[in-house]
């Protein structure tokens, strides 16, 4: 499974990509509001930082400014992946791009059939919102079942990207199921680091350790 991240914050993108597991980085207009920094500006600073897909959405409603807008934010990077919202102009949008070879990431998805209007439009991605779906009392991760299921049906291309991931937990089941593509918050994919046997078998390995009196270096 690639894992990307959810973040337009430079700094944890680069300690991640320190780690060599960072496949791609996922912005949508939130996050960079949260950033504080100029659209373009930092979308270009994260294409520098990784080399897989970067996730840059339009902000138009309408198709023919949508197209405008990624014919803007596709000169920054070759890189860019443009983010469309699961709606009709999107997904027009959505076909325009990929039949001109462009990566596309289809947002906003909340239902296995709109996974199969992303997929018919050529989408690289489709992103279903697994935390939002749970957070309105519907099961996300039966979502990622359902879009699995379908897109394996009719060998489908379009990678499941997992989104609104809100806890390591997300990320098993995503794996388990078999999508392709997690975007977590930095602290998820941080906490996925994490288990309290492994510290404490550091802190007995350096007791045991310090009592040899030996160094390596
Ligand atoms: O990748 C989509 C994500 O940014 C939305 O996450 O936690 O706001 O539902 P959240």
């Amino acid at each position: 499974m690639k894992f990307f991240v959810d973040t337009a914050e430079i700094d944890a993108i680069r300690e991640l990509a320190a780690t060599g597991l960072l496949d791609g980085v996922t912005t949508n207009p939130s996050l960079i509001a949260k950033s504080g920094r100029d659209f373009m500006e930092v979308t270009a600073e994260i294409c520098k930082l990784v080399d897989g897909p970067v996730s840059a959405e339009v902000v138009a409603l309408d198709h023919e400014t949508m197209m405008k807008e990624a014919e803007v934010l596709r000169k920054i990077a070759d890189n860019v992946c443009i983010k469309v919202p699961l709606t009709v102009d999107g997904l027009k949008t959505c076909k325009a791009l990929a039949s001109d070879g462009t990566m596309v990431n289809v947002t906003l998805c909340f239902s296995a059939n709109q996974a199969l209007l992303a997929a018919k439009a050529g989408a690289s991605f489709i992103s279903p919102f697994v935390g939002r779906h749970d957070d309105n009392g519907f099961d996300g991760m039966e979502l990622i079942e359902d879009i699995r299921l379908i897109y394996d049906n009719y060998d489908f291309a379009t990678e499941i990207l997992v989104a609104s991931v809100r806890h390591t937990t997300h990320v098993l089941q995503a794996a388990k199921i078999g999508a392709d593509v997690m975007t977590a918050p930095p602290a998820v994919i941080h906490a996925l680091f994490k288990h309290v046997l492994t510290d404490k078998g550091i802190e007995g390995f350096m007791a045991d350790w310090a009592k040899t009196g030996q160094s390596i270096l």
